[in-house]
């Protein structure tokens, strides 16, 4: 392993202060998951338009995809490009879904701002045990730490969670309290992956269970929370993919209404990352059925780009910018 190095020297920042503008001015900041250039280079160009502050994370497998190494740069890159693009953004590198101290003590070396400790799916003692050991040693560096109470269903990252468990908020007080978490992911009916609800014929998205929220806030009044597994799964998307050889079946999100309402409350940090594959997957499957002659990756990944970065375009599905009041600087 290299030498440590502090985010602070890749002219990043941690998520203190911006969750303390969103909580204050009623908005969320986009957690955007990315896997490679094209779609952090769009992650960064549309938040630079939109003059939001961002959080760029990647999960496990995403950072052993990249490489480490590669992935501060990158992360270097996306502040100097924000800059040169005019504006002088909050950005924040995020583990998500850590699933060790050692995991996320190593991104911590390598230049992260915020990791996530996910415990959620231990006994309630081991999580906290787990979350207590990373927060003290990213607090040493002054980075903050995201944990998470209550199971989400769905995948995430190597972690199969066939149901979830609300979070219960006679919990969030004691957990917070003994583990020096600066956030806390829950669990309201959200979950990960493309596909969040089972719909019958005519069936409507439920509601999130709002309720949990409310109770949580008024444990924990003030504290940052955050949502996971919050793509809206635009369905214009899942049609292209569809109608160019793909098969995404029961593919539903959730509606940007609640995500806004969510947003409004103390929810600081929505998470997403379906929404980004599902735009890329599309239109590089449209761009390659359409130019069937075409080899040139800068082309169909280009495409992908395009599609996902410029704020002008009202379909861009994880800009937040598009989602009024959602993540900008009040
Ligand atoms: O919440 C989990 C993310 O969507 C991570 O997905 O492990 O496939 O990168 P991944
Ligand atoms: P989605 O699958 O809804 O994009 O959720 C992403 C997420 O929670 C990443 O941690
Ligand atoms: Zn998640």
């Amino acid at each position: 392993m290299a030498e440590p190095i502090h985010y602070s020297k890749l002219g990043l920042v941690n998520t203190k202060e911006m969750f303390a503008r969103a909580f204050d001015g009623g908005y969320a900041i986009p957690a955007y998951n990315f896997n490679n250039m094209e779609q952090l280079q769009a992650i960064v160009t549309a938040c630079a338009e939109g003059k939001s502050p961002v959080i760029i994370q990647v999960s496990k497998g995403a950072r052993q995809y990249a490489n480490a190494t590669m992935l501060r740069h990158m992360a270097m890159g996306a502040v100097e490009m924000t800059r040169e693009l005019g504006v002088d953004l909050p950005v924040s590198l995020h583990l998500d879904h850590g699933d060790s101290f050692e995991l996320c003590k190593s991104c911590i070396d390598s230049g992260f701002s915020s990791v996530m400790i996910d415990g959620s799916h231990l006994s309630y003692a081991e999580n906290v045990a787990l979350t207590r050991q990373v927060v003290e040693y990213a607090h040493q560096f002054d980075v903050t730490v995201e944990g998470e109470l209550g199971v989400l269903a769905g995948i995430e990252d190597e972690v199969v969670a066939e149901q979830s468990t609300y979070t219960q908020p006679e919990e969030v007080e004691d957990f917070v309290a003994k583990t020096g978490v600066d956030s806390l992911a829950i669990s309201i009916g959200t979950s990960h992956g493309a596909c969040k609800f089972k719909l019958k014929e005519g069936e409507e998205v439920p509601p999130l269970r709002f309720d949990i929220l409310a109770e949580v806030e008024k444990r924990i009044p003030g504290f940052p929370i955050v949502l996971h597994g919050a793509s809206s799964v635009i369905q214009e998307y899942v049609d292209l993919i569809n109608e160019y050889g793909g098969s995404l079946d029961g593919a539903v999100g959730v509606p940007e209404e609640q995500l806004r309402k969510a947003a409004k409350s103390a929810v600081c940090k929505i998470n997403i990352d379906s929404d980004g594959r599902l735009a890329v997957t599309a239109k590089v499957r449209e761009y390659l059925a359409n130019n069937p002659e075409e080899f040139d990756p800068r082309k169909y990944l280009g495409a992908a780009r395009a599609e996902t970065a410029p704020i002008s375009n009202s379909r861009v599905p994880w800009n937040g910018c598009h989602k009024p009041r959602l993540n900008r600087y009040a």
